[in-house]
This record gives C-alpha cells, sequence and structure tokens, in this order.
C-alpha cells in the first residue's frame, strides 16, 4: 500500500494545480470517487489483521478529511476567481451616451401639436380626432354653412371625385368638422381639442395648400365667454412660455359661432423670431366665438340645455413665429439638412413641469 503521507502530499498538490472548477473535480473523483485512490485504500481495510487496521484507519480517515477540506476550499477559491473575472467581464460605463447618436428629429409641427396638447390636457382637455377626407354634412352644413353659403366660397375646398350615390367627398378645409363629429357621437359636456390637418386650394408665400390646425370645444351647462378668455390667456401664457400676454379680441364673423371674436397678442416681431406679452404690434392668432345653437341643434344637443365656446388655430405660424422659422414651405419639402436644423431630439418630450421647448 502507498504510503499515506506520500499520498496526501500528492494530492494536495494536484489540488493546487488545479486551474478550474473542471480539473479539480477531476482530481476529487481520482481520490474520493467510487474507484478513487483514497476510496480503494479504506476499501483495503477490510483485508488487514485488526491491530494493523486499528492503526491504518485513523490515518486514512484524517487522509479522507483533510484531502476533502482542501477540494472545498480550492473550490470556493476557484468560485471567486470566476465571479471576479466575470464582475470585470461584464463592467457597464454608466457614462455611455444610451445609443452612439440620435440621428432622427421631431419635425416642428409634432413638437408644436406636442406642446399645444400638452397645454390642453393639463387643463383637463381630451384629444380628439377626425378624418381627413370629409363630408359636406360636417365640414359644412352641420357648421351653419349651408349650400350657397357664401363661406362656402372662402373655402377653396378640394373636393373628390362624385361617388355613385351623387355624393361628393372633400378633404376637410378646417378642423372644426371634429367639433360635430365629437358632439354627435359622445353625450356633452365636452372638453376636447383637436389638432390635425387640413387643406385648401390655395398656394403662395404664405399659403400652403395643406396646413395644420388646433380646434378646441367646451360644452356645458354654464360655459361663457369669460371662460374661453381665461382658457386663451393661459394657452398663450404657456405655449410662449411668458408671465402674461395682452390680448384683444376683435369682433368677427364665424357661420358656427355667435358672437364670433379673432384674437390678437400684443407682440414685438425681432427678424424672424416674435416677442410676445410686449411692443407695439398685435398679431391675430385665431377665431373663436359662442357655439351657435343653431351647431348644437344640428349635433341631437338641445341649445336650452347646453351652450359653450370653441376657437380654431392655425398652428404652422405660430409654429414659425416661435421657432425662428422664415419660409412656410420648408414645412413640407422634407430636407433632411432643414430637419436636423429646425428639429427637436426624440427623447425632449415638452412637458409643462420640465419644460416645453428647453
Ligand atoms: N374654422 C375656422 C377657420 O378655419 C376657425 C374657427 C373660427 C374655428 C372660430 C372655430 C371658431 O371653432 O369658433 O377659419
Amino acid at each position: 500500500m502507498q504510503d499515506i503521507e506520500t499520498l496526501e502530499t500528492e494530492l494536495l498538490g494536484e489540488i493546487n494545480a488545479a486551474q478550474d472548477l473542471d480539473a479539480l473535480e477531476a482530481v476529487r473523483i481520482s481520490a474520493l470517487g467510487k474507484k478513487g485512490r483514497v476510496s480503494l485504500m479504506m476499501r483495503g481495510l477490510g483485508q488487514m489483521a485488526p491491530e494493523e487496521r486499528q492503526q491504518v484507519a485513523p490515518k486514512l480517515n484524517k487522509l479522507k478529511q483533510s484531502i476533502g477540506d482542501a477540494i472545498d476550499a480550492a473550490k470556493a477559491g476557484l468560485n471567486a476567481k470566476a465571479m471576479e473575472a466575470r464582475l470585470a467581464a461584464e463592467t457597464v460605463d454608466v457614462t455611455l451616451p444610451t445609443r452612439p447618436e440620435q440621428q432622427g428629429r421631431i419635425h416642428p409641427i409634432s413638437q408644436v401639436v406636442d406642446e399645444i396638447t400638452e397645454i390642453f390636457a393639463d387643463m383637463g382637455f381630451d384629444i380628439a380626432e377626425g378624418p381627413d377626407v370629409e363630408d359636406d354634412f360636417h365640414n359644412f352644413t352641420a357648421l351653419n354653412i349651408p349650400p350657397e353659403h357664401p363661406a362656402r366660397q372662402m373655402h377653396d375646398t378640394f373636393y373628390l371625385r362624385e361617388k355613385e350615390d351623387g355624393n361628393r367627398q372633400l378633404l376637410r378645409t378646417h378642423t372644426s368638422s371634429v367639433q360635430i363629429r365629437t358632439m354627435e357621437t359622445i353625450e356633452p359636456p365636452h372638453r376636447i381639442v383637436v389638432p390635425g390637418r387640413t387643406y385648401r386650394s390655395d398656394s403662395d408665400q404664405t399659403h400652403t395648400p395643406m396646413f395644420n390646425q388646433i380646434e378646441g370645444l367646451v360644452i356645458d351647462k354654464k360655459s361663457h365667454m369669460g371662460h374661453l378668455k381665461g382658457v386663451l390667456r393661459e394657452f398663450c401664457r404657456a405655449y410662449f412660455e411668458v408671465d402674461d400676454v395682452e390680448m384683444r379680441f376683435r369682433p368677427s364673423y364665424f357661420p358656427f359661432t355667435e358672437p364670433s371674436a379673432e384674437m390678437d397678442i400684443r407682440c414685438t416681431f425681432a427678424g424672424d423670431h416674435i416677442k410676445v406679452g410686449e411692443g407695439d404690434d398685435w398679431m391675430e392668432i385665431l377665431g373663436c366665438g359662442m357655439v351657435n345653437p343653431r351647431v348644437l341643434a344640428h349635433c341631437g344637443i338641445d341649445p336650452n340645455e347646453y351652450q359653450g365656446f370653441a376657437w380654431g388655430m392655425g398652428i404652422d405660424r405660430i409654429a414659425m413665429l416661435k421657432y425662428g422659422i422664415p419660409d412656410l414651405r420648408a414645412f413640407f419639402d422634407s430636407d433632411l439638412r432643414w430637419l436636423k436644423h429646425y428639429g427637436f431630439v426624440p427623447m425632449d418630450v415638452p412637458t409643462l413641469g420640465g419644460g416645453l421647448s428647453r
């Protein structure tokens, strides 16, 4: 039988030399496994004379114990080393940007729509939508613009080809059509804003055939013009990011409101930018008024019970003025260099808390 001490030295040497857990496991099997060298020696005890066994057995037990302990210790050491290596390999540099470079940009119109809807959502308005391809009823008749009404000529409408039933659809000339769609499908009270594309056959330096509007509608039992003014003032302050704005309401005419007004705000024009709240200029920014009772009646709402106000505003111009964009037509050119210059970084979502435009 091999000398126990020699075997112990040999095995401890092998344990220390094991470079990884697999190698260590191989040493364990070769020593303590069923046919391992220590196990075979233990089995040999049976053939020994009692006196010899008494002498050898404690030594073998000690050997088994010390080899087992040495393997456990080596295992712990290798595990710790493996963990250290893994941690080193998986280090994350939290200072790196999330993407190498943000390439895309948010179009200024989308940015302004986000800003405006954020302001009105904060006041408790819902965002409503309607189709760009409309019918005559929703775009005109229900808004108190019957056929032959002169206001129809003012709208330079794009008509689609006549359908088999004789009806002609059209591209909506204003977002006011969504007032009707909302009131005829949902029970009052209403508090909505409607951003959307609108179309008129009109094209020059300040007009494009497609443009953007945002509509507002409030219908309740006691809503009045004072509320309208309060809502619009709050909107202007938030949108232009100033403490106060001076507003001017000029009497006007729209078939769907009575009385009607156009709203101007005091400002100065400095180059392509506008300064709101000071100066000697006035800028017209929207049309508004109390919803005409005939419009309510067209939508099945009792004008003796409900009343409210509405407004409609072009988005493109107030976007140009806020962000110093000199040419309206560039909005629709899809020029990537322009977009890179005037566009917004996608992660900077406008919020009232975090700042609309930063
Ligand atoms: N629809 C009008 C336009 O496109 C704007 C407008 C004026 C909308 C007064 C309204 C309103 O809701 O009350 O010129």
